[in-house]
């Protein structure tokens, strides 16, 4: 039997979210929470079958084939495992772009290159939003905490932080609010802003980028007052920037009253939730608390995982 396991990690945006989109860099960190794809030459659903009925998966394949210059061929089984809530904001769909493209690459006996996965990964995740400014892929390829930036369309820098969350900040719960929007959708209405009133947009986006400096020192200093009040500054220039909805900002208010910090992370949502609200505290059962009180699910992850990883080859 021929079998390939490849997975890949959820990912957080520390800050920088939207921003990313024109060009400002963004802190991305890939988190616990994985997805699996496996592959094998017995099982129930083929990959050829599931191309046909899901155009994303089609596409993450079209763009294998073109990157690796391979045509797929039967048999070829898919199944996939994923811990990463979808349509959060924690990377669901780049997660599995970058475990298939890895997967298709073991199978086709490629050379492991994390750099090509994660360009065809891009391609393959703009066919989802063509603004993607490919930070979700990047992350979810080579993990850690990443300092990221897509200076033109081909030319992205990232920087691979040698430093981690210190252990001494507090920890850091994850709050569900859901969405009702595509990031899609958010990135097309955030550049409608950018159209009505360009001076106002750019401004916004200088404030962004100074936080984003300030986060990351705050980060690299251990500096968790600095880090929190970067956290809070964030997420007010996404309030002004209209990316997070009534119900999800109540709640961010309830968690400062109570002397926490809390921001949305990724693009965020309008009308009903939010996507994941990122929030800290000293004592993680009270946020838990306002959470549920709000009717929301809350769970914990672990910051800084690895990137897409080989976990079983059987040829
Ligand atoms: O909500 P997500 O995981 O799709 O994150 C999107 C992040 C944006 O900056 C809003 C878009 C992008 O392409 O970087």
């Amino acid at each position: 039997m021929k079998k390939v396991t490849v997975s890949a990690p959820g990912k957080l945006h520390i800050t920088g979210e939207h921003a990313v989109v024109y060009g400002k860099p963004s802190l991305i960190v890939a988190t616990s929470l994985r997805l699996y794809v496996t592959l094998s030459n017995q099982g129930e659903v083929s990959l050829a079958a599931l191309r046909k009925k899901d155009a994303y998966i089609d596409a993450i394949a079209n763009a294998f084939e073109k990157k690796y210059a391979k045509v797929l061929t039967p048999p070829c089984f898919i199944t996939i495992d994923s811990a990463i809530p979808v349509g959060s904001g924690m990377g669901s769909s780049a997660a599995l772009a970058v475990a298939l493209i890895g997967a298709l690459s073991v199978w086709h006996n490629e050379p492991w290159n994390v750099q090509a996965i994660h360009d065809s990964a891009y391609v393959a995740e703009k066919t989802k939003h063509k603004n993607s400014s490919g930070s979700d892929p990047a992350v979810s390829a080579h993990g850690g905490i990443l300092w990221y930036r897509k200076e033109l369309e081909f030319l992205k820098t990232l920087w691979l932080l040698s430093f981690k969350i210190p252990r001494t900040f507090s920890p850091f719960v994850l709050i569900n609010t859901g969405r009702t929007e595509s990031t899609g959708d958010l990135v097309q209405m955030v550049a409608e802003q950018k159209t009505r009133d360009e001076a106002r947009f750019a401004e916004l986006l200088s404030r962004i980028e100074n936080v984003t400096k300030e986060i990351t020192s705050a980060l690299h200093d251990e500096r968790e007052e600095a880090f929190c009040d970067g956290l809070r500054t964030n997420e007010q220039l996404l309030e002004t920037m209209g990316v997070v909805s009534p119900s999800a900002q109540l709640l961010i208010r309830d968690i400062e009253k109570i002397g926490g910090v809390a921001k949305i992370s990724g693009a965020g949502g309008k009308n009903g939730g939010s996507g994941v609200v990122f929030a800290s505290h000293p004592e993680p059962a009270r946020i838990k608390k306002l959470a549920k009180q709000h009717g929301y699910p809350s769970f914990e992850t672990q910051l800084g995982g690895a990137g897409v990883q080989r976990e079983q080859i059987i040829v």
